[in-house]
C-alpha cells in the first residue's frame, strides 16, 4: 500500500494502489496537472508518470519546478491520436484533463474547442483501448450540467462520451470513469485573482452580488481524482458534496470597504450552477460525503458502495447546496491558500 502518513482524504474512500504503475495526465503542465502530478509522485510510488500537453515551455518550466527521475513530459495534442497512441504505450492509469476551459474563448473560438474538448475525448479514449490502459478518468464541470455554453456543451459531450466508452470496450479491461466539480478557488482567470488585484485599487467589479459558485480547492480536487481511481468500477460520474458561497459574501471577504461596480451577468454565464439535475436525480447514490451518478446502460452492475438513492426531484445546485459559506470561512480559506493577507479583514481598501 501507500505510504501511511497520507493526509485524511476531503471525501474519504481509502488510497488507490498506484505503487509501480505508470501514469499519464492529460493537460499535465496545467494547475490541476501539476498538482496531482505532485501528489502522485509524493504520496503513490509510481514508476513514471508522464506529463503530457503542447507547450513545450510549460513542460521546460514543470521539469525545473519538480526535479525528479519518475517524471517524463512528453509535448503532445489531444487531438493527435497517432500522438496518444504512443505515448500511451505501457501506461496503466491515465487522468484526463487537458481541455480548452475559458467560456469567452470556446465561444469565440468554438471548434477549437470542440476540436480538445470532444475530439481529444474521443481521441484519449480509442488510444486507452488499444493500449489496454486499465484505468481512465476525465475531469468534468458543472459548466456540463445543463450547458448555456459551449464550453460547458464540450464537457457534457466528453462525459457521454467516457461513459459510454464502458460499453464498447469488448476484450479490452480499461475502465473509463468521470469527475464533475465546480470552480477551483484561485484557478487562473477566476474572480478570487481578479478581486485579489482589484482590492489593492479599491474597486470590485462583480457580474451579479447573487450570483453563486461551487467552491472546491485544488486539494480535494486531486481527492476527489484519488477517490474515483480508489472505487470507480467504470462508467460512474463522481461528484463531491462542496460548499457553495454568494458573489457579494466573497466580495465582502476579499475587500472589505471596498467600491463595488455591478457589470451583469456575462453572455454563457449563469447565476447558479448545477452539479446534479432532477433528471439525473433517479441515478443517484449519496455515498455520505460525494455523490455517484450511474449509468443507464445494460451492463451496469450496480455500485458497490455503502450508499442509498436520492429522492426523485433531487437536485444539487450552488443555490441549494446545504453548506454556503460565510464570510468569514471565506477569508480564512483564502487566507491560507495564499490569495489574501492575513490581515485583510483589518486593513483599509488599498492597502495590501
Ligand atoms: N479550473 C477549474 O475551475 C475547473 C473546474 C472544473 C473542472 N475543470 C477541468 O479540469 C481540467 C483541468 O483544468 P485546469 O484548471 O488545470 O486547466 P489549465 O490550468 O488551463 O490546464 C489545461 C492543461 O491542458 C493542456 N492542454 C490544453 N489543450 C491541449 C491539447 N489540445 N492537447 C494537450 N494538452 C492540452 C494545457 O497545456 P498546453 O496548452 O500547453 O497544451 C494545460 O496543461 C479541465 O479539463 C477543466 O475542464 C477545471
Amino acid at each position: 500500500m501507500t505510504h501511511q502518513s497520507a493526509p485524511e482524504l476531503s471525501f474519504g474512500g481509502g488510497l488507490p494502489d498506484l505503487r509501480d504503475q505508470v501514469i499519464l495526465v492529460t493537460g499535465g503542465t496545467g494547475s490541476f496537472g501539476r498538482a496531482m502530478t505532485q501528489r502522485l509522485l509524493s504520496d503513490f510510488q509510481p514508476r513514471k508518470v508522464i506529463v503530457f500537453s503542447r507547450d513545450e515551455q510549460k513542460h521546460f518550466q514543470m521539469q525545473q519546478d519538480m526535479p525528479d527521475p519518475r517524471l517524463r513530459f512528453f509535448v503532445g495534442d489531444v487531438r493527435d491520436r497517432q500522438r496518444l497512441m504512443r505515448a500511451f504505450e505501457g501506461v496503466d492509469v491515465v487522468l484526463h484533463a487537458a481541455a480548452m476551459k475559458h467560456v469567452p474563448l470556446a465561444e469565440y473560438n468554438p471548434l477549437e474547442a470542440i476540436r480538445t474538448n470532444i475530439d481529444g475525448a474521443v481521441n484519449v479514449i480509442d488510444a486507452a483501448l488499444e493500449r489496454n490502459v486499465k484505468r481512465v478518468v476525465a475531469l468534468s464541470t458543472d459548466k456540463a450540467v445543463n450547458p448555456v455554453n459551449l464550453y460547458g456543451a464540450t464537457k457534457l459531450c466528453m462525459e457521454k462520451l467516457f461513459i459510454a466508452a464502458n460499453s464498447y470496450r469488448g476484450s479490452h479491461a480499461t475502465s473509463f470513469a468521470v469527475v464533475r466539480y465546480g470552480n477551483v478557488v484561485g484557478s487562473k482567470g477566476s474572480v478570487v485573482p481578479l478581486f485579489a488585484k482589484q482590492r489593492l485599487e479599491g474597486r470590485l467589479t462583480l457580474t451579479d452580488p447573487q450570483m453563486t459558485r461551487f467552491w472546491i480547492t485544488m486539494r480535494q480536487a486531486v481527492d476527489l481524482v484519488v477517490l474515483a481511481l480508489t472505487v470507480g468500477t467504470g462508467g460512474e460520474v463522481f461528484v463531491p458534496k462542496i460548499p457553495a458561497a454568494d458573489l457579494a459574501s466573497l466580495a465582502q471577504a476579499m475587500g472589505p470597504g471596498c467600491e463595488h461596480k455591478v457589470l451583469g451577468v456575462r453572455p454563457g454565464e449563469k447565476i447558479h450552477e448545477a452539479l446534479i439535475t432532477a433528471d439525473e436525480a433517479p441515478q443517484v447514490l449519496d455515498c455520505g460525503r460525494y455523490f455517484v451518478i450511474e449509468p443507464s446502460f445494460p451492463w451496469w452492475g450496480g455500485v458497490q458502495l455503502p450508499g442509498h438513492h436520492v429522492a426523485a426531484d433531487f437536485t444539487y445546485t450552488s443555490a441549494n447546496a446545504p453548506d454556503r459559506l460565510p464570510v468569514v470561512e471565506l477569508r480564512k480559506t483564502l487566507v491560507e491558500l495564499g490569495f489574501l493577507p492575513d490581515d485583510v479583514g483589518n486593513s483599509a481598501p488599498g492597502v495590501a
